[in-house]
């Protein structure tokens, strides 16, 4: 039993590092977050209904979706335009800018 407690606690521990492995840099994704301040709010708090709130989103997430958007996985024609350039070392940035912004979207990190 304790073993199996030992196990997920370390689980855990491992788990909660994916966030700082996604390897951004937060500075340089607010300079290059400047474009997209007019739909999803300077700091990723849109006040839209029709532009996803990014701030305190996860950055693994965030990577994904504009990956998918980049490839045509996921489908949307104004994403689309906008990702078109961005390297992975941009996504990367602009999602550990936007994962660190204070929102209403939350991580539970005390389960
Ligand atoms: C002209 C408005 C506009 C701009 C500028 C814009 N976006 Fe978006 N973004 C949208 C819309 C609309 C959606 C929802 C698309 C969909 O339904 O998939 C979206 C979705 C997203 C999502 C997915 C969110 C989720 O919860 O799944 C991410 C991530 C994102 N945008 C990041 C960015 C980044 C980073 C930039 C700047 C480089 C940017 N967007 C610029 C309009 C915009």
């Amino acid at each position: 039993m304790n073993r199996i407690l030992t196990t997920c606690a370390v689980l855990l521990l491992v788990g909660a590092s994916p966030l700082a492995a996604a390897g951004g840099d937060i500075k340089n994704g607010q300079t290059k977050a400047e474009i997209c301040a007019s739909c999803h709010g300077a700091d990723g708090n849109s006040t839209s209904p029709e532009f996803p709130k990014l701030a305190g989103q996860h950055a693994d997430y965030i990577v994904r979706a504009l990956t998918d958007y980049q490839t045509g996985k996921r489908s949307n024609a104004i994403m689309q335009g906008f990702v078109a350039n961005l390297s992975q070392q941009d996504m990367r940035d602009l999602a550990a800018y936007f994962a660190s912004q204070p929102g209403s979207l939350f991580t539970p990190t005390n389960y």
